[in-house]
This record gives structure tokens, C-alpha cells and sequence, in this order.
């Protein structure tokens, strides 16, 4: 099938080339010129694990190209994938000036009948809205619009996408239905199944499972404090739920709360969406707010461990990315509390894997970056773990306790063992533990 993406970010990127890998020909459209100029020279703007290989070997088969005209990717496909990025609005709804003046370009490039679907997400009645954006523009009514949210998670996009639990479309005509269907069969082969429901169902489906994702972490979080209160911990709290078979074990680690590009954004606007439906979505309210403060709440340790004063003293930070696997800063926890350090006035020393030029574009030169976990701690006085990257998991404790002056450790993923760490000599916190 000829195939358009248009908007080339997180999702875009991986959609068009796992599409491209199954035999179709597609070609990836953005506005962004540098991120197209870069693709065309195969410089890939994400980091995503696997990803520039398959891009590579896709271009290299002429099944994959980039462009910045929009225009003509549109008019050469059958299918049009919208998916740009639908950021937080000032009233926390999404914001849809992207997805409708993609909407508008493909109407004005609409040169026979073709299956535009929404890949961003959405809320429930944008695909009406794209639809009449695109009757608008064209005059005509010879096209279908299709919801099909998607559910990859940055640093596992590619097998979360090639071996997607499920997909789910809402389609309300036959045709459309059809070609999705056929478009899909090489990624459901394996008896995942394809969830075929209204337009309206869909879009709302997406929605509500980041909403009930987001909700699980909150719930923990709160838990765990709850824990450090008692006594407790929290561990053994979430292994005793998990291994239920009707709450299962996923999305149960508490942590210092979520971000990312997606959770934070939809959970407003899924509230949103409630309030103006006259249905408020009161969970929804309190998993914001305990989001909010768990945000806070490394900082908030550091500053009661310090007697309230953290003037000159220096951090030493591991993990910037809202998680491990990605370079996304977008909403990451890692800013929240450096912020909240730095206006204490203490330092910051960070490292992370491969977001540091992410973070270097939001902070400048407000903070130090290290290369190696270890140079971080080097003239720190304490060590805060943000993001639980694989490298560490298990690191050199005799060396971080002979260059970190005060030897105290603020774990905020609960990857270090308290007692093992307190027989080095070190003070541990960790998230009810
Ligand atoms: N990032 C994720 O993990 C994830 C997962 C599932 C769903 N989503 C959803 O997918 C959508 C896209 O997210 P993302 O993270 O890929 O966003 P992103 O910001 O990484 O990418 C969006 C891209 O769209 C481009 N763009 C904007 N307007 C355009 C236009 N008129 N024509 C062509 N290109 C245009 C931008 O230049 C940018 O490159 C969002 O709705 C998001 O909620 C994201």
C-alpha cells in the first residue's frame, strides 16, 4: 500500500518505518526541515533502540522516504497517517491546531479516495472535525476517516508496535475497515487481535488506558508514602498485589512520578473531556495531584535531610529522561527537581545515558554534565538516582562513598537495597522502603 505519515516524531517515525519493513512503500512527511534534512542523511532525531538500523535498511530498500512537502507525500499515498504531536492546551485540553491543519492540507491535496487516519491522540470527536476540515478544503466526500490510537512506548517502540497487544481501530465504513485490516494482518498474525469499534470508542479507548496507567503509578505512590509512614515497605506491598492475578503486576513501582509525553497531557485531558460532558472525572483529579507532588517529593527529602537549607550543597543526578530507553524529556521528573533544587541554591550534576543534549536545550548551562555517572559524583555531596537506566543498577558503591561528602543517597526508583547500603556507611531514602 502508498502510504503518508505526516509528522516524523516519536510516533510518526516508528509507524512509517515498521510500515515500510511489512512491504509498503511510505513516504514520512514534517514541516520540520532540519529533523528531514538529517533523516535524508541518515542522522535519525530520536533516540529509539533499533530504530536506525530498520530506517536504514528501509531507505537503502526504496520502501522509505522523507520529505518536507506535505502536499504531494498526500497526494501520491491511499492511506494518510496523521501524527503530529497534540500538546496540552492552555484549559488542559488537547491541543489540535496540528491534526486540523494537517486535516487542511490533505484536503486541499485530495486527488481521488483516501483512508486518513488519526494516529495522534485525540478527543472523542476530532475525526468529525478532521472530516469536515477536509469536506471544507475539497469540496468533495470521497475519503474516510479512520481512529487508530496507538499504544508504543518510547525505548520499546518497535516490538510494541510489530507485536502490539492488540490494535485498535474505530472505523464506521466497510471499505475503510477493510484496508486497515489487511494493513495490520502482518502485525496480528500471531492471534493479537484487531479490536474493530465506533470512531467515538476508539478515540476515547486510548484515553483511558493511559488514564488507568497513570492511575496504578499514583495509587503506589501514594501507597508508598503511606509505607514510609508505617514502616512498611512497599516492595513487598507490590509483590503481595501483583501476584494477583486480577490486579497483575505491571505499572505497580512507585517512583518519582510520571512524565513523559503522553500521561501527563492525556490525564488532562481526558478531565477535560469529562468536565465538558458534565461527567468531572474525580479519580482522574487526584492522580494529577498526587503526580504532581510526587514530582516534588526528592526534593522535598533532600531539603528535610538538610534541615531545610541545601545552600551550596551539591547533587550529583543520574537519569534526566522521563524513563530509561529514551532521550524524551518532555514532562520529566528530572526537571521538577532540579528546579526545585537550584532554587534552594544548591548545585547539579547530572549524567544520563543519552538525554543530556535534550536536557542541555531545556537547562543551558544550569547544571554540569558528566559524561560518566562517575565523574557526576565526583565533589557531590549526595547522590540522587531519578531514572533506573540498566547501568545503575549496579554500581561502584566503595568509590560513590569515597567521592561523595555527605554519603547520603536518595534512590527515587527503589533500585538499591537500604540495608546493603547502610552497612557502607551510607544514608538511605528511598520511596517507601
Ligand atoms: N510519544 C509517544 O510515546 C506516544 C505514544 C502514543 C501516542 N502518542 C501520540 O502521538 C502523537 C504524536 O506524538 P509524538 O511524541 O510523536 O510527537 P512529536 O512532537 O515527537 O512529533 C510530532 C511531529 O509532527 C510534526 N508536525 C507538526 N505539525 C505538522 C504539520 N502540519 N505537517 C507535518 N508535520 C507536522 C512536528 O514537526 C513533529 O516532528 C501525539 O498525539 C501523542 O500523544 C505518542
Amino acid at each position: 500500500m502508498r502510504i503518508a505519515v505526516i509528522g516524523t516524531g516519536y510516533v510518526g517515525l516508528v509507524v512509517g518505518t515498521c510500515f515500510a519493513d511489512t512491504g509498503n512503500d511510505v513516504i514520512c512527511a514534517d514541516v520540520d526541515q532540519a529533523k528531514i534534512d538529517g533523516l535524508n542523511q541518515g542522522r535519525v532525531p530520536i533516540y529509539e533502540p533499533g530504530l536506525t538500523t530498520m530506517i536504514g535498511h528501509n531507505v537503502e530498500e526504496g520502501r522509505l522516504r522523507f520529505t518536507t512537502d506535505v502536499g504531494p507525500a498526500i497526494r501520491d499515498s491511499e492511506i494518510v497517517f496523521i501524527a503530529v504531536g497534540t500538546p496540552e492546551g492552555e484549559d488542559g485540553s488537547a491541543d489540535l491546531q496540528y491534526v486540523l491543519s494537517v486535516a487542511k492540507t490533505i484536503g486541499e491535496n485530495l486527488n481521488g479516495y483516501k483512508i486518513v487516519v488519526d494516529k495522534s491522540t485525540v478527543p472523542v470527536g476530532t475525526a468529525e472535525k478532521v472530516a469536515e476540515a477536509i469536506r471544507e478544503t475539497s469540496g468533495s466526500d470521497d475519503f474516510s476517516v479512520v481512529s487508530n490510537p496507538e499504544f508504543l512506548k518510547e525505548g520499546a517502540a518497535i516490538s510494541d508496535f510489530l507485536k502490539p497487544d492488540r490494535v485498535v481501530i474505530g472505523v464506521d465504513d466497510e471499505q475503510a475497515r477493510q484496508a486497515m485490516e489487511r494493513l495490520y494482518a502482518p502485525f496480528t498474525r500471531t492471534g493479537k487481535p484487531i479490536l474493530f469499534m465506533s470512531v467515538r470508542s476508539a478515540e476515547l479507548t486510548k484515553y483511558a488506558a493511559n488514564a488507568m496507567l497513570a492511575t496504578r503509578i499514583s495509587f503506589m505512590n501514594e501507597i508508598a508514602r503511606l509505607c514510609n509512614s508505617l514502616g512498611a515497605n512497599v516492595n513487598d506491598i507490590r509483590r503481595g498485589m501483583g501476584t494477583d492475578s486480577r490486579i497483575g503486576s505491571s505499572f505497580l513501582f512507585p517512583g518519582c512520578g510520571y512524565g513523559g509525553s503522553c500521561f501527563p497531557k492525556d490525564v488532562k485531558a481526558l478531565m477535560r473531556t469529562g468536565e465538558e460532558a458534565g461527567e468531572p472525572l474525580r479519580i482522574l483529579t487526584a492522580v494529577e495531584e498526587v503526580n504532581a507532588g510526587q514530582k516534588r517529593l526528592m526534593a522535598e527529602m533532600a531539603l528535610a535531610h538538610y534541615d531545610g537549607n541545601l545552600k551550596d550543597k551539591v547533587f550529583a543526578l543520574w537519569g534526566l529522561a522521563f524513563k530509561p530507553k529514551t532521550d524524551d524529556m518532555r514532562e520529566a521528573p528530572s526537571l521538577t527537581i532540579i528546579e526545585a533544587l537550584l532554587e534552594q541554591g544548591a548545585r547539579v550534576q547530572v549524567n544520563d545515558p543519552v538525554a543530556m543534549p535534550a536536557t542541555k536545550r531545556i537547562l543551558g548551562d544550569r547544571v554540569a554534565y558528566f559524561d560518566k555517572p562517575m565523574q557526576a559524583v565526583d565533589g557531590a555531596d549526595a547522590l540522587i538516582l531519578v531514572t533506573e537506566w540498566n547501568e545503575y543498577r549496579q554500581p561502584d558503591f566503595p568509590t560513590i562513598a569515597a567521592k561523595l561528602g555527605d554519603r547520603v543517597i536518595f534512590d527515587g526508583r527503589n533500585i538499591w537495597d537500604r540495608k546493603t547500603l547502610e552497612g557502607m556507611g551510607f544514608t538511605y531514602y528511598g520511596i517507601g522502603v
